[in-house]
């Protein structure tokens, strides 16, 4: 059974198909109205959520499906000690596919690996976040034309935000990727990446802890809120937590195509200011996460059922 839990489940080629069917979807929303009448969504969410939970279930309501699931740990059988294992068995009875998010590192690779239909991964802790990252990249093209020959400015909790290590992943398989990473030090980029990822393939990459030293070369800004909840002291948060905020005074340095991008939700990082700057790209990244789900549901959907 064919499941999303890493990025790097899908090929280039993959990708590719998944953003040529979303734009179709941008296009001829129409076409896909009906295209999961019958077929049910589970979104089972063990952690917070805005975007990614309601863009699943939006997604699933245009594409002609339907929705169940819960959106806290507490309303479901987990409060009573139900494993994920179990979870999943449970799930796969009730529902065509999974969308499901967890604070535990390895819990979505649990949970397809005992389910009997796909499983998404919607955020496993501080590890990854493939369907945001399908997001990020459909944004990227349509701003930018292509994934090759980019400089790319990482900056803010590089340590535990899963966006960055999935889109880090995803941008590592192109040629003329270059990489700033702008982080306090205790938040930088985690070493099983760098040995993993940047320096396995040879991407090309600077720290430093200075955003405006970075901003003139950058084609694209990826800012990231600190990720509180992953923090094992309030102390630290409380410290790190303003370490970066985006502001129209520092974009004055920065290139005239940059394209500005953020997960959401933003806390402090990018002052509302930002927001009417057409470089700013952060609403359209939302926009970008509910088709690509559209997509990739769709493409799951039909795997599974060959
Ligand atoms: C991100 C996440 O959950 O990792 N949110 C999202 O899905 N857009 C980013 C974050 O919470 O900071």
């Amino acid at each position: 059974m064919r499941s999303l839990i890493d990025i790097l489940d899908l090929t280039p080629a993959e990708i590719d198909g998944l953003i040529a069917t979303a734009c179709d979807i941008i296009d001829h929303p129409q076409a896909y109205a009906d295209c999961c009448r019958g077929k049910k969504l589970a979104t089972l969410f063990f952690e917070p959520s805005t975007r990614t939970r309601l863009s699943f279930e939006a997604a699933m309501y245009e594409l002609g499906g339907n929705v169940i699931g819960f959106s806290e740990a507490k309303s479901s059988s987990a409060s009573k000690g139900e494993s994920v294992a179990d979870t999943a068995k449970v799930i796969s009875c009730y529902a065509d596919i999974i969308a499901m998010r967890h604070p535990k590192e390895g819990a979505a690779l649990v949970a397809a690996n005992n389910a009997s239909i796909p499983v998404i991964n919607a955020g496993d802790g501080g590890h990854c976040h493939p369907t945001q990252t399908l997001a990020d990249l459909l944004t990227i093209w349509r701003e930018k034309g292509r994934f090759t020959d980019l400089t790319v400015g990482f900056c803010g909790d590089l340590k535990f935000g899963r966006t960055v290590h999935s889109l880090i992943n995803a941008l590592s398989r192109y040629t003329g990727i270059k990489l700033v990473l702008i982080s306090p030090e205790e938040l930088k980029l985690p070493s099983y990446v760098k040995k993993d990822v940047l320096q396995k393939n040879n991407i090309p990459y600077t720290q430093t802890t200075s955003l405006e030293e970075a901003m003139p070369q950058l084609d694209i800004l990826y800012m990231t809120r600190v990720q509180r909840e992953r923090f094992f002291n309030e102390e630290d948060y409380l410290r790190l937590k303003d370490s970066y905020i985006l502001d129209p005074k520092k974009l004055e340095s920065a290139k005239p195509d940059l394209c500005i991008m953020h997960p959401l939700p933003r806390v402090n990082e990018i002052t509302v200011a930002v927001d009417d700057d057409p470089r700013a790209c952060y609403f359209k990244q939302v926009l970008a996460g509910k088709h690509m789900r559209m997509a990739l549901i769709l493409k799951l959907l039909e795997e599974a059922s060959v």
